[in-house]
């Protein structure tokens, strides 16, 4: 367990975060079998033509960047995970935003795996990456609280959206809810917005975590309870803000964000420690 990081009273300015990784993907769960299965399925197909190689999938080419060192800051079960979900992207001339670039690891991969596309990762906290050889990332300090460094980032580097936006930064709620006001609109439709590590709100060791709560069902007589309350901290607050957004039509009036349209969501999958969007279409 990473030690607490600071956080700045009242500004949501540098939040020095650990390295940090919720329940690793992979186990039990049924969708998390199936995009495992698919990527062996992809890798004993001979996956596709790309000039990296055939069959290299995102495993492999953070096998083949680090052989000795194993497992980067993020475990293989990740890319596994997210193979079925990028791998139709992979030939094309991708505009991928990374919020949280740690050590570079992560952004190496992504550079290797998107050859013709193009990653922009940003952190708060500029560290000395060596991403030469690595022409087709951009490396950046901003916070992902801040719109207007956000709202440049993707003007000069992605004017007609980003494919894939992929926040892996403070896993703090409200920071996480700001960078998704903030860009999802920048994401094009039919994109993808990922959000990991959200269980950091079940954690009474993160700045804004909490240790689980049960709430009763509020007591009724004769009727149906209409509220069942539930645990809210953090970035589990967020991923339940993200099913308002989610519900589209069925909110009759303004939604949360009436900004983001009426069904700003084609699809949202929650996970074990990570969240997939993929933005409508319309
Ligand atoms: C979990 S690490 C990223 C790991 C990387 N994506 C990987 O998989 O190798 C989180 C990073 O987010 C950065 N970070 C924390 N708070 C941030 C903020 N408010 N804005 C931007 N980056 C932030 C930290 O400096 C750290 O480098």
């Amino acid at each position: 367990m990473p030690d607490r990081p600071a956080l700045e009273n009242d500004s949501f300015g540098p939040l020095e975060s650990a390295v940090i990784r919720a329940t690793p993907l992979g186990g039990e769960n049924e969708d998390v079998r199936m995009a495992s299965l698919q990527s062996d399925i992809l890798r004993s197909s001979g996956g596709t033509s790309s000039p990296i190689g055939p069959g290299r999938t995102l495993v492999d080419v953070a096998r083949s960047l680090n052989p000795s060192r194993g497992e980067f800051s993020k475990p293989y079960d990740f890319y596994d995970f997210y193979e079925p979900y990028f791998s139709p992207l992979r030939e094309r001339d991708i505009r991928f935003l990374e919020v949280g670039v740690y050590e570079g690891e992560s952004t190496k991969v992504f550079s290797r795996y998107f050859e013709r596309g193009s990653i922009v990762g940003i952190d708060l906290q500029i560290r000395d990456i060596d991403f030469r050889g690595f022409k087709n990332v951009t490396y950046l300090k901003a916070n992902q609280t801040d719109g207007d460094a956000l709202s440049k980032i993707a003007v000069d580097y992605a004017p007609d959206g980003f494919d894939i936006i992929l926040d892996d930064a403070s896993h703090v709620g409200y920071f996480s809810l700001l960078t998704f006001l903030h860009v999802f609109p920048r994401l094009k439709p039919g994109g993808i917005y990922i959000v990991e590590d959200w269980g950091t709100g079940y954690w009474n060791t993160w700045p804004d975590g909490g240790s689980f709560q049960r709430f009763p069902v509020e007591s009724y007589q004769g009727e149906i309870p209409k509220r069942l309350i539930s645990h809210d901290h953090g970035m589990v607050g967020f991923v339940k803000l993200l099913v308002d957004i989610a519900a589209g039509g069925d909110i009759k009036g303004e939604g949360p964000f009436p900004n983001l349209g009426p069904h700003p969501f084609q699809s949202m999958n929650v996970y074990p420690g990570t969240v997939v969007i993929r933005k409508s279409e319309r």
